[in-house]
């Protein structure tokens, strides 16, 4: 498998998903329990007591501090601990790491690896999530598939076709061709399908109203490790975008994914629909929210079998790959060179109390 890539921000959940309640989530392997002050920040702290390693996410809250469930040794904000019972002297090592945090286009994100690199790493946006121009719905799927096997599914839609055939599949998708573009200091690739004059699958038909043929693009845009985007457009044939840029007789649908290793053989599936049209619209809303669901279930359904597959085979297997796979190809060479900077970057031991986020 693709390593881990260290040293980078990650989704950790929806700003929605954390409040006054503590809430556990294992990322790369760390496990760490989330809530939110008084206040309404997000404090992210290592979900062991420094003490016997008890969960702090099954713990309580006191104001601002969480107890610990089993002997009560008490955590600030920081991590550090402010209180052992039974005694007064607070040992000096008595603290569990915290985690970096920033709430940005309704994710929290956070920052895994060494601290002092997390200032200088751009956060990538998906501003859709959190604009009244468009209308959002969202879900995260729990993955029993290690990251990279969707990081390869989501950069190569040919699947649509046979995997979602009935939903946003239809035989153009696997047909038309795609060109591929890696920019190598941005750290992003590019994967675009364009199709003049394809067939409204059902997911477009119904939302959008369009009756007949589309025009219907595919533009990817993944920023490797965590964010993808796909900037979906459907208009009727022929209809293109204005020479100004402007483009006020198409639909637009943002898709974006984050793409966040729990384990080495799971992963966090947040999906989001972002639409400008039918704004507000309940009813669509609704459609939308299931039939995204049921693409995404069905694409968890084949990486939980694609994983066992690959779990079970020997050592040295070697796949076939063609023209489809380019993307995928590209998005995982430049993973294997973040995990391996990541790598090298890491100061050796992960420094506790790492101060809470940059906004
Ligand atoms: S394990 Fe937390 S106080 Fe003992
Ligand atoms: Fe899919």
């Amino acid at each position: 498998m693709t390593e881990f890539v260290r040293n980078q921000w990650y989704v950790a959940a929806y700003g929605t998903e954390i409040g006054r309640a503590l809430f556990a989530r294992t990322i790369l392997g760390e496990p760490i329990v989330f809530y939110r002050t008084e206040a309404g920040e997000v404090v992210a702290l290592a979900d062991r007591c420094v003490h016997r390693r008890y969960p702090l996410s099954e713990s309580r809250l006191d104001g601002d501090r969480v107890v610990c469930g089993y002997h009560g040794f008490t955590y600030d904000t920081l991590g550090t601990c402010v209180s052992v019972p039974g005694q007064k002297r607070i040992p000096r090592t008595a603290r569990v790491p915290a985690y970096k945090v920033v709430e940005q286009d309704s994710f929290v994100w956070v920052w895994i690896g060494d601290p002092d690199l997390a200032e200088t790493t751009p956060i990538p946006r998906a501003p859709w999530l959190d604009d009244e121009a468009y209308t959002v719905v969202c879900g995260m799927e729990p993955l029993a598939a290690r990251y990279d096997l969707l990081v390869d599914n989501l950069l190569d839609l040919s699947h649509e076709t046979y995997l979602h055939g009935g939903y946003i599949g239809t035989p153009e998708v696997a047909e038309t061709p795609i060109t591929t573009e890696v920019d190598e200091a941005e750290r992003v690739v590019y994967v675009s399908r364009h199709m003049a004059d394809a067939a409204c699958p059902p997911f477009y038909a119904e939302s959008t109203g369009i009756e007949g043929r589309i025009t219907r693009w595919q533009d990817i845009e993944y920023r490797p490790p965590c964010l993808y985007l796909l900037h979906s457009r459907i208009a009727p044939v022929g209809v293109l975008p204005n020479e100004d840029g402007t483009d006020p007789d198409a639909f637009h649908v943002e898709v974006v994914y984050a793409i966040t290793p729990e384990t080495e053989h799971s992963t966090h599936d947040f999906w989001a629909v972002a639409r400008d049209f039918a704004l507000g619209d309940d009813q669509v809303s609704a459609f939308l929210r299931e039939n995204n669901r049921t693409v995404v279930l069905q694409d968890v359904v084949a990486l939980d079998l694609l994983e066992k597959v690959v779990e079970q085979e020997a050592d040295g297997y070697q796949e076939l790959s063609v023209n489809i796979d380019t993307g995928g190809l590209a998005a995982r060479r430049m993973l294997r060179a973040m995990a391996a900077e990541g790598r090298g970057q890491e100061s050796p031991a992960p420094t506790a109390a790492a101060g809470r986020g940059r906004s």
